[in-house]
């Protein structure tokens, strides 16, 4: 059984594991409000680019349930300043827009008063929630004849069940050679500084019964020079026209030594994830985080505190360095076009 990281509560709260207090404990949190959803996508209590997406147009609708008995014109004026909102809550992961631009246009679109556009709403985001499960599913399959049986893999921050709506993108593969009985092992790197590998991938894989080694993201490159890796699968929060693509930072350093040694380097990520409007990797806007998350690891001062610390959250891995894109349409080459579509 993989993990689902996102629900609707009863209450038609956005329900979320608090990804935070992984591995510890599994705490699950109601957000009311679209306040609520932007300051846990921005303090990563949930997080991967297609949950966030699917995070956002949820909360956008559980933060209208109190206009559905607005006018129409009510309704749709409110909606811009929620949007940008939780726009603003990461800048590097298209899927967050890509999500927002979708619940916009559907809301335009849809005739009637403030009751009928928030149903309208509520089904879109649960459609969006939905059609991610199976993208994901389909990534799965495209990757799966890449994993055969005795593969050992390596992948970076979490590209899972906790960053997806459905079983992962990276991970995918790994959940369906799993689930058709293939031995597959997996080396996680731990993806300092908040650690998505160790706390997230390795918990995930763990709950899901499926062999794995943790890394510090230090080792890669000596497993990669010892033969020990078949192949890397990593996610992706942006991918551009060219191909060109953002994610955790620390991706770009493994593709280069994955093509040094001769290891097939593959993204994985759904057409979501892909913005056409951008040529190249290059105007990609890379969010920089607080400084203190590489000064202190869980919480504890690791550095002196009066040191500078830069803390780049992502890097972009030029297209040259990918062997092919696992997407829901397949596995694909650049250049890309119009995949995000609906
Ligand atoms: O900062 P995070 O944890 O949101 O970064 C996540 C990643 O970099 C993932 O690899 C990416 O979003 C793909 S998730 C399917």
């Amino acid at each position: 059984m993989t993990i689902q990281a996102i629900a609707w509560s009863p209450s038609g709260a956005v329900r979320i594991i608090d990804q935070r207090a992984l591995p510890e404990a599994q705490i699950e949190r109601d957000l009311e409000s679209a306040d609520a959803v932007a300051d846990a996508i921005r303090t990563l209590q949930v997080r991967g680019a297609p949950l966030i997406g699917i995070t956002a147009a949820m909360g956008l609708v559980a933060g209208t349930r109190e206009l559905r008995a607005a006018p129409r014109e009510t309704f749709l004026a409110c909606l811009p300043q929620l949007v940008r909102l939780l726009a603003a809550a990461r800048p590097t992961a298209v899927n967050l827009r890509w999500a927002l631009d979708r619940m916009t246009r559907v809301a335009a679109a849809t005739p009637g008063d403030g009751a009928a556009i928030w149903e309208r709403l509520h089904a879109e985001a649960t459609a969006i929630w939905e059609e991610d499960r199976a993208m994901c599913r389909k990534i799965g399959e495209a990757g799966l004849p890449l994993v055969p049986d005795g593969a050992s893999l390596l992948t970076h921050c979490n590209a899972g069940a906790l960053a997806t709506g459905g079983i992962g993108t990276a991970l995918a593969p790994v959940y369906l050679a799993h689930e058709a009985g293939r031995r597959v092992h997996v080396f996680v790197d731990e993806t300092r500084p908040v650690l998505q590998g160790a706390r997230l991938t390795a918990w995930e894989l763990t709950h899901a019964g499926i062999s794995c080694t943790l890394i510090a993201d230090a080792a890669a490159g000596a497993l990669l020079r010892q033969a020990k890796i078949d192949l890397v699968i990593v996610g992706a929060d942006r991918i551009a026209a060219n191909g060109d693509f953002a994610n955790k930072i620390g991706t770009y350093p493994l593709a280069v030594l994955a093509l040094h040694h001769g290891v097939p380097f593959y993204c994985a990520a759904p057409s979501s994830t892909i913005d056409p409007s951008l040529e190249d990797g290059e105007r990609i806007p890379i969010e920089h985080r607080p400084p203190e998350e590489v000064k202190a690891l869980a919480g504890r001062p690791v550095a002196p505190a009066q040191v500078a610390a830069l803390n780049p959250a992502f890097d972009v891995t030029p297209a040259r360095y990918v062997t092919a894109y696992l997407t829901d349409r397949g596995v694909m080459q650049p250049p890309f076009g119009g995949e995000a579509d609906p």
